[in-house]
């Protein structure tokens, strides 16, 4: 007899998306999709599940996955991984797939998009509007023309945020470890360490993982080094920039503005950060088109199949 396959989606993800899943014919799944769920929740259920397939939001942690002893496989219908436990998972021989390239686009999209509202106080002077003002005065804007921009990780989205800023005629300056003297002459952009990213841009966007050496890469003694007027992205993640580090340096007007569509605690609503004039924020939106949800639960979706049908993922 044919085992069936429990398959728990506890994060919303596009319904177009999962068609691999819902078509499937050779395998017997059964698909539940059951969102918002407590920690609690979610630890008193997951046993019931051979797959865990999640966006951002379902934090997989060491007890969740220690509570799962039918557990076979987490899927996150995403880029980051760091909403997963990877060393429980690991322990527990439980293999993690994501989806890596599926919103690469979108992301690097959203972050061209955060660059120039930043740019052009564009959120501002939209409120400002609707709150009955014509003020022209107080939302002049500058150029991203020959203004430089540095790149804080040259992976996928970084390499595409790059591309974009040549479009608009900005200098690029990279930093990422594995980026080598020919990578950059091909990409078309200068390197250096993230000091030397720190003392000659005007826009600094991050573009890296949140990892131990990650973490508040950007704090006090880099913002110290920056430009003054300096404009900062972050649309990776929240934990890369010290937040109360960015708070200081835009207060004291060493940071001319920032863009976040992550910050360290998710949901950010209330963040003391959004009661600056400086910053613009969207809540977590990079990844957020039809496109994308849709290409990242294909993907996924297929290395599921593949993992059962062949014992084989192609983003592990
Ligand atoms: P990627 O793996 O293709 O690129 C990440 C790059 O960071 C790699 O080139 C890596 O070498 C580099 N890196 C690692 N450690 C570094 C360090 N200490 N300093 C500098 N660079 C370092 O990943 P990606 O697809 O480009 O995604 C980048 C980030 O964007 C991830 O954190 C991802 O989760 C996030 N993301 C956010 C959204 C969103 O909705 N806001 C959407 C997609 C991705
Ligand atoms: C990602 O890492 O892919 C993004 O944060 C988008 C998401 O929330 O899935």
């Amino acid at each position: 007899m044919t085992k069936t396959i429990n398959i728990l989606i506890s994060d919303p993800l596009s319904e177009d998306g999962i068609y691999p899943l819902l078509e499937e014919k050779d395998l017997q799944l059964n698909i539940v999709s059951n969102t918002g769920l407590s920690p609690e929740e979610l630890k008193a259920i997951i046993n019931d599940f051979d797959v865990l397939l999640v966006r951002s939001q379902t934090k997989v942690t060491r007890e969740i996955i220690e509570a799962a002893t039918n557990l076979k496989l987490i899927g996150r219908a995403g880029v980051g991984v760091d909403n997963i436990d990877l060393d429980a998972a690991t322990e527990k021989g439980i293999i993690v797939v994501n989806a890596p390239d599926g919103n690469t686009n979108s992301a690097a999209e959203h972050t061209t998009a955060m660059i120039m509202a930043l740019a052009r106080h564009i959120p501002h002077a939209h409120m400002s509007l609707q709150e009955g003002r014509w003020d022209r005065k107080k939302f002049v804007g500058v150029e991203l023309k020959n203004k430089t921009i540095g790149v804080l990780g040259f992976g996928r989205i970084g390499q595409e945020v790059a591309h974009r800023a040549k479009g608009n005629r900005m200098n690029v300056i990279a930093y990422d470890p594995f980026l080598t003297a020919e990578k950059a002459e091909k990409a078309g952009v200068a390197y250096g360490s993230v000091e030397d990213v720190a003392k000659v841009a005007d826009f600094i966007t991050m573009h890296t993982p949140l990892l131990d050496s990650t973490h508040h890469m950007i704090n006090d003694d880099i913002f110290a080094i920056m430009k003054d007027g300096v404009r900062i992205v972050n649309c990776a993640r929240g934990g890369i920039i010290d937040e109360d580090a960015l708070f200081r340096a835009i207060e004291s007007g060493k940071v001319a503005g920032a863009a976040l569509d992550v910050m360290e605690e998710e949901p950010f609503v209330g963040n003391r950060l959004l009661d600056l004039p400086q910053i613009i924020a969207t809540p977590h939106l990079g990844a957020s088109t039809i496109e994308a949800q849709e290409s990242v639960a294909v993907d996924v979706s297929n290395d599921i199949l593949s993992y059962f049908k062949h014992g084989t993922v192609l983003n592990p």
